[in-house]
C-alpha cells in the first residue's frame, strides 16, 4: 500500500470529529483555518462556534464592526487576525459580491490568506488538488522521506512543496490533506511519537535510521 493510501486509511479510523470537516462552505473553512493559526483545536473550537453562530455568512461578518469582532475574539490572542478577517470579509463583498471564492488563485489574493490557507480552502471546499503544507505536514514528510533540508529555508520550502504536490496527485485532495494533517497532529507528534503503533513505520526513514528526534530540521534565524 502506498504512503498516501496508508495515511488515508489511518485517518478514516482515527480522525477527530470536528465541525469544519462536515462542510464545503468556503467561508466556514476560512473561519476555522484563521482561528486555528497559532491556536490549538481545543482552544479554538468554542471561538469557531461562537463566530459561526453570530455571523453565519461572510455577509454577516463583513457587516460587523471591529469592536464586535474583537469582543468575540477576546482571549484568543494575536488580535491582528481578527482585524484582518474583517478586512478580508469586506474584500469578499467588494471583489466577489459576497460569495467566498473557492479557487486557489483567487483566495491567495485576499488579505491574510497565504499559501497554506489558500490550499486548505480550495481543497476542502472545491476539492482542488493543492497540497497543504503546515507544521504537521513538514514533520511527517521530513521524517518519512528523510528530508534534512531546513523547513524554514528557501530551498527547503521548495523541496517540501514539490514533494507534497507530487503526493497529492491522484488522491482525493480534501480527504488526503485532512488525513496528513491529522496524522501529524495525532500520530507523528513533535515529541516522543509512538512509532510502535504507526502504520507507516516500516517505510519511515527517521524511524529506521533512529532520527525521529532530529527531524524536521529548523534553522534558528
Ligand atoms: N489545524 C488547522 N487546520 C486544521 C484542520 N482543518 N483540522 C484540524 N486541525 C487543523
Amino acid at each position: 500500500m502506498s504512503f498516501q493510501t496508508e495515511i488515508v486509511k489511518w485517518y478514516l479510523i482515527n480522525k477527530r470529529t470536528l465541525p469544519w470537516r462536515d462542510t464545503t462552505d468556503a467561508y466556514v473553512i476560512w473561519l476555522s483555518e484563521i482561528i486555528l493559526q497559532q491556536t490549538r483545536v481545543e482552544q479554538g473550537l468554542p471561538y469557531f462556534n461562537s463566530f459561526l453562530q453570530n455571523y453565519p455568512t461572510v455577509v454577516d461578518f463583513a457587516n460587523a464592526s471591529e469592536t464586535q469582532i474583537l469582543k468575540l475574539w477576546q482571549g484568543l490572542g494575536y488580535y491582528s487576525r481578527g482585524r484582518n478577517m474583517l478586512f478580508t470579509a469586506r474584500q469578499v463583498m467588494d471583489l466577489h459580491s459576497g460569495i467566498f471564492p473557492v479557487k486557489y488563485e483567487e483566495l491567495i489574493q485576499l488579505k491574510g490568506v497565504g499559501e497554506y490557507t489558500a490550499a486548505a480552502i480550495s481543497s476542502f471546499s472545491a476539492n482542488e488538488s493543492r497540497a497543504v503544507l503546515d507544521g504537521n505536514v513538514f514533520r511527517v514528510l521530513s521524517r518519512y522521506f528523510g528530508i534534512g533540508t531546513a523547513i524554514n529555508s528557501t530551498e527547503g520550502k521548495k523541496q517540501f512543496n514539490e514533494l507534497a504536490q507530487e503526493l497529492i496527485e491522484g488522491q482525493e485532495p480534501s480527504l488526503y490533506n485532512q488525513a496528513i494533517m491529522e496524522f501529524g497532529a495525532l500520530q507523528c507528534k513533535p515529541k516522543s511519537p509512538d512509532c510502535g503503533s504507526c502504520p507507516v513505520q516500516s517505510g519511515c526513514y527517521a524511524k529506521n535510521k533512529d532520527q525521529v528526534g532530529l527531524l524536521p530540521l529548523k534553522l534558528k534565524k
